[in-house]
C-alpha cells in the first residue's frame, strides 16, 4: 500500500477490485521501470540518495524486469492498485528500506503520465514500421499490374478504366498520410512530465533535464499542471488509429468484393481465408471482414476517452485511469489488422485478364468519347449531350459502344469519323490518359519508382 498513514481501515475488497488497474497497466511494466531508473539516477546526481542506494535500486529494478519478462513475477490485482505500487512493493521485498527513497519528489501522477508517453512512442514506432511494410507489399503487387485493366468506380458504378496498380497506389498514398499523422502524434507525445509531481512540481531541486535526456524525450513539459492533466496525446494517437483503420476497412471491403464470384477479380491466399463448417465450397475472407469490423471498436475507444476527459477539472482525476484499456485495444487491433492486410496482399492472386474482354466497348469509355469531341472543337456540355445520345442508341440496339457503326455515329453527329471508334478499345486505353496522377502505365511506373526510393529511407525521426 502506497498510502495509509491517515487511514484506519483498509480498502474494501470490492472497491479494490473496482479500482485496480493492475490487470491492464501491467503492460507498462518496462516503461515504469525505465522511469524509475531515470528518476533514481537523477536523485543520486543531486545528492538525495547515495550512489550505493542508487545501485541497489537499479539492481532491484533489473531483477523485477527480468522476473516479469520471464513470467515469474505476477503481482496480484486484489492486493495492488496498479503496476506502480506493485513494483514499489516488490522492490521493497528485494532491497529493503532503500526502496522507500525511490518515490522522493515523485507522484504516481507524473510517473504514470511519463510511462504512458514512453509506451505510446514505442507503439507509434511499431505502427509506422508496420505501415511501411504494408506499403511495400502493395508496391510489390502494383509492379506486376501497371497494365492490368479494371473498371474504376464512382457510386460503385463503372466510371472509367484504370489499372490495378493505380488502385493499389491510392492505398499507398493513404498509408503515407497515416504515417505522417503518427509522426505528428509522436511530436505531441515527445515531452517528459517527470518531475511535475502531483501537479505543481517539487521543493526539491529535481533536475528535469537529466530525466528527460535519459528517457529520450526531446524536452521537459513546461507547465506541471498541464503536463499532469494532459491526455491529448492519447486522443491524437487514438484518432490516428481511427483513420488508419478506416483506410484498412475500405481496402478490406474491396478485397471482399473482388473475391466474390460476381467480381471474380482476385483470389485470397488459403493462409488468410477460412472455410465453412457446413458449405464445403466456401472460402471466406474473414481476416478482411474482421479488419473492417474492428474499425468499429477502434472508433469506440476514441469516443470513450474523448467523453471521459470532457469536463474533468485540472489536474489528475482517477477517471484518467480509464485511458489505458482503450489505447491498448486500439493499438492491438490496428497492429493486427496491418499485419493481416499485409499478409493478404502478399498472398492474393489476380485474375489479370478478368476485365479485358468485358470492358471492350464498355460504356465506361463514354467520357473519353466526349473528350474526343472536345478536341474536335465541340464544347464539353454539347459533347456530353451527344455522347449521351450515343449511349442511348447503343442501349436501344442492345450493343456495346465498339459495335456501333460509323454510320450510326454520324447519324448522331456529323463530326464523328473512324478515329472515334478507337476510343472504345481496351488496348491502349490507359496510355491515352495524359494527366499527371492518372493511371497511364508510364506515370504509374514512375510513381512506383518514387515510392520505392521514399520507402527505403527511414522517414520518421525518433
Ligand atoms: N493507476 C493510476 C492511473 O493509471 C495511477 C495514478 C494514480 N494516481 C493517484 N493519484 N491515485 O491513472
Amino acid at each position: 500500500m502506497l498510502w495509509g498513514g491517515r487511514f484506519t481501515e483498509k480498502l474494501n475488497n470490492t472497491a479494490m477490485e473496482f479500482s485496480s488497474s493492475l490487470s491492464f497497466d501491467i503492460n507498462l511494466v518496462e516503461e515504469d521501470i525505465l522511469v524509475s531508473m531515470a528518476h533514481s539516477t537523477m536523485l543520486a546526481d543531486i545528492g538525495i540518495i547515495t550512489n550505493d542506494e542508487l545501485k541497489s535500486i537499479h539492481n532491484g529494478l533489473t531483477v523485477i524486469k527480468n522476473e516479469s519478462s520471464a513470467g515469474v513475477w505476477n503481482p496480484d490485482a486484489s492486493i495492488f492498485e496498479d503496476i506502480h505500487s506493485a513494483i514499489e512493493s516488490r522492490l521493497g521485498e528485494l532491497i529493503g528500506a532503500t526502496a522507500g527513497k525511490l518515490h522522493t519528489g515523485r507522484s504516481r501522477n507524473d510517473q504514470v503520465a511519463t510511462g504512458f508517453r514512453l509506451w505510446t512512442k514505442k507503439a507509434i514506432a511499431n505502427l509506422v514500421e508496420q505501415t511501411s511494410t504494408f506499403q511495400n507489399a502493395l508496391l510489390t503487387l502494383a509492379k506486376l499490374h501497371t497494365e492490368t485493366i479494371m473498371p474504376g468506380y464512382t457510386h460503385l458504378q463503372r466510371a472509367q478504366p484504370i489499372s490495378f496498380a493505380f488502385h493499389l497506389l491510392a492505398y499507398v498514398e493513404m498509408l503515407e498520410r497515416d504515417k505522417k499523422r503518427l509522426q505528428f502524434v509522436l511530436d505531441e507525445t515527445d515531452s517528459s512530465p517527470l518531475g511535475c509531481g502531483a501537479l505543481a512540481g517539487s521543493t526539491l531541486p529535481l533536475d528535469r533535464n537529466t530525466t528527460t535526456e535519459i528517457l529520450g524525450f526531446s524536452k521537459p513539459s513546461s507547465n506541471a499542471l498541464d503536463a499532469i492533466s494532459d491526455r491529448d496525446f492519447v486522443l491524437d494517437f487514438l484518432n490516428a488509429c481511427n483513420i488508419g483503420m478506416m483506410h484498412i476497412s475500405r481496402l478490406s471491403e474491396e478485397l471482399i468484393l473482388w473475391s466474390t464470384s460476381e467480381f471474380n477479380f482476385i483470389k485470397l491466399g488459403d493462409a488468410f481465408t477460412t472455410g465453412s463448417s457446413l458449405m464445403p465450397q466456401k472460402k471466406n475472407p474473414d481476416m478482411a471482414e474482421l479488419s473492417r469490423g474492428k474499425t468499429g471498436r477502434v472508433y469506440g475507444n476514441y469516443t470513450a476517452i474523448a467523453t471521459m476527459m470532457k469536463g474533468l477539472p485540472l489536474s489528475y482525476n482517477r477517471d484518467m485511469q480509464e485511458d489505458k484499456e482503450p489505447i491498448f485495444d486500439s493499438f492491438k487491433s490496428y497492429s493486427q489488422a496491418l499485419s493481416m492486410m499485409t499478409g493478404m496482399i502478399e498472398t492474393l492472386s489476380v485474375n489479370e485478364n478478368r476485365f479485358v474482354d468485358e470492358l471492350e466497348g464498355d460504356f465506361l469509355f463514354a467520357t473519353e468519347l466526349a473528350e474526343w469531341l472536345v478536341v474536335k472543337g465541340i464544347t464539353f456540355r454539347d459533347s456530353h449531350h451527344i455522347v449521351g445520345e450515343v449511349v442511348k442508341v447503343a442501349e436501344d440496339n442492345n450493343v456495346k459502344l465498339h459495335q456501333l457503326t460509323i454510320e450510326q455515329l454520324k447519324n448522331i453527329n456529323i463530326v464523328f469519323d473512324e478515329t472515334a471508334l478507337e476510343v472504345f478499345k481496351v488496348d491502349g486505353a490507359l496510355y491515352r490518359k495524359k494527366t499527371y496522377g492518372s493511371p497511364n502505365p508510364d506515370m504509374v511506373r514512375s510513381e512506383i519508382e518514387k515510392w520505392n526510393k521514399l520507402l527505403n529511407r527511414n522517414n520518421i525521426i525518433f
